[in-house]
């Protein structure tokens, strides 16, 4: 991970600042003020010649004085079109820009940003983070990296939302990262070590089951997919409590889908683009993300972080199509596509969960229909559950950080499309017809009557380059944002 080790506030005024780059902002039709009457001059005329009028998109770069290096204005557009998330997505340019020139600091007026608002700050320092993002731990040279290593913001700036967006920025970034490494790096042991790790760090109780432990715990379901893998890659259930709420409250979980690797299986995928299924533990990412950024934070709220961890692989003791397996809940499942492994993981950790911690709501984050990308493409994460009032919190985080996601069905009569003939369900549904909803269903049958939302995150894990905060190659980090808003909104 590299990214910007520090965002400081200070309350001074822009007069003979020393900077290599003073950054300030103008709303369409608006003025800048407050610089210093030298430098004013040459702004001025800078922002005349380039006929500026603050528009969004655009921007006026000019050299300062000995002082002030340089001096950067942004446009912010028309006041009523400005957005959280276009503040956002202009701070992760900016950042990207402050890069470019090889700055290792720059300066930043807030006041012009607007930054003395929570929501703006909290975005701007997101931004500036996400902005910087960039993953070179795999290049034994490292050409061009990022140099930028603090950025100064002045004036009435609201410093605690900055320094909780720079939080929450790292616990995208981290989740990024964990997409990124390739499976031979990003074990189930080392994903385990790692939350391990974390929870030790803020004094949460962490417990993690190895595959040898799941036959007897009536793990079947989570137990198949992992049994191409035991004695090589062995798969680990990750579990990791933490109490920041009234004791006795009951926990809000978060389950995550960390296939390692998925092969296929015996079912097993064409080679086009197979090296993308290291992405198939983002939603294991998106738990460890924002178990990052619990660690850091500390709502006041009692959480329960679950993953399944395992690699799905071809093997002499593989499973076949055709087996049938028991969950968690004592359900019976064929498993006709060992492709279709992600249901069968999750099925086990969310039973699992729901029946040992009796969870308030539930939300699960998975890679796990390719037919979610046929239905929204990279645009937006699909979004199923049971309950409605969970589900428009979703929906309010959603807009809220701009993490686009969209409602589809999960209507009873999907789940007509499981039924086995030889077991209780099967694990794929009607040929091409809704994939992405039956395989809801399909989770829908190991959440018992729990408030449950299903995020899929088969399109929006890693692929998409816009808006600018997103990351020009691979994991986007999907989820912890919109999910750390939703937790602090169940606080107040
Ligand atoms: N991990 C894949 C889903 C996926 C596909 C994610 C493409 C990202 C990009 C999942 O395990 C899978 O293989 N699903 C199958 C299900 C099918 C066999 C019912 C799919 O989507 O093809
Ligand atoms: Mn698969
Ligand atoms: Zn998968």
């Amino acid at each position: 991970m590299v990214s910007i080790k520090s965002i400081n506030v200070q309350s001074d005024s822009l007069i003979k600042i020393n900077t290599d780059l003073l950054v300030l902002a103008q709303k369409e039709g608006g003025l800048i003020s407050g610089v210093d009457p030298g430098l004013n001059d040459i702004l001025s005329s800078a922002i005349a010649l380039e006929s500026f009028t603050g528009e969004s998109g655009k921007v006026v770069n000019t050299y300062g004085d000995d002082a002030t290096k340089r001096v950067s204005v942004f446009g912010l557009g028309k006041d009523d079109k400005i957005t959280t998330d276009g503040i956002r997505a202009l701070s992760s340019k900016i950042s990207a820009y402050a890069n470019s020139l090889k700055l290792e600091s720059f300066t930043v007026d807030g006041d012009s940003f607007g930054l003395s608002d929570s929501n703006v700050a909290q975005a701007f320092s997101e931004g500036l983070v996400l902005g910087a993002y960039e993953f070179l731990d795999y290049k034994s040279k490292k050409k061009d990296p990022n140099t930028l290593n603090s950025v100064n913001i002045l004036g009435d700036v609201d410093a605690s939302s900055i320094a909780k967006g720079e939080v929450i920025a790292n616990g995208v970034a981290y989740a990024r990262d964990l997409g990124n490494h390739p499976a031979n790096e990003m074990t189930p042991s080392i994903m385990a070590s790692q939350a391990e790790e974390i929870a030790k760090s803020a004094g949460m109780k962490s417990t993690v089951f190895d595959v040898s432990e799941f036959q007897k715990m009536g793990l079947g379901s989570f137990y198949g997919v992992a049994q191409g893998s035991v004695g090589k890659v062995p798969a680990k259930m990750i579990i990791v409590e933490y109490n920041g709420g009234k004791k006795g409250d009951k926990p809000f979980a978060l389950v995550g889908k960390g296939v390692t690797f998925d092969s296929g299986g015996i079912s097993i995928k064409p080679s086009p683009n197979m090296g993308d299924m290291k992405y198939d533990m983002c939603g294991s990412a998106a738990v460890m993300g924002l178990l990052k950024t619990v660690a850091e934070l500390k709502p006041d709220l009692n959480i329960i972080f679950a993953i399944g961890a395992t690699e799905n692989m071809p093997d002499g003791n593989a499973q076949r199509p055709g087996d049938i397996v028991t969950a968690y809940n004592g359900k019976t499942i064929e498993v006709l596509n060992t492709d279709a492994e992600g249901r069968l993981v999750l099925a086990d950790v969310l039973s699992y969960v729901n029946d040992k911690f009796s969870p308030v709501a539930m939300l699960d984050f998975a890679t796990l229909t390719g037919a979610v990308l046929v239905a929204l493409g990279d645009k937006a994460t699909g979004l199923m559950g049971n309950d409605e009032n969970l589900m428009s919190e979703v929906k309010a985080s959603s807009k809220a950080t701009g993490e686009r996601a969209w409602e589809l069905p999960l209507w009873d009569e999907y789940t007509d499309d499981i039924k086995s003939d030889f077991a209780d369900i099967k694990n794929i549904g009607k040929g091409r017809l809704a994939g992405t909803i039956t395989a809801a269903s399909f989770l829908k049958e190991f959440v018992g009557d729990t408030p449950w939302v299903h995020f899929d995150i088969a399109g929006t894990a890693w692929g998409p380059k816009k808006p600018a905060y997103q990351p020009k190659i691979g994991s986007t980090g999907v989820a912890v944002r919109l999910v750390y808003n939703l937790l602090e909104n169940r606080v107040n």
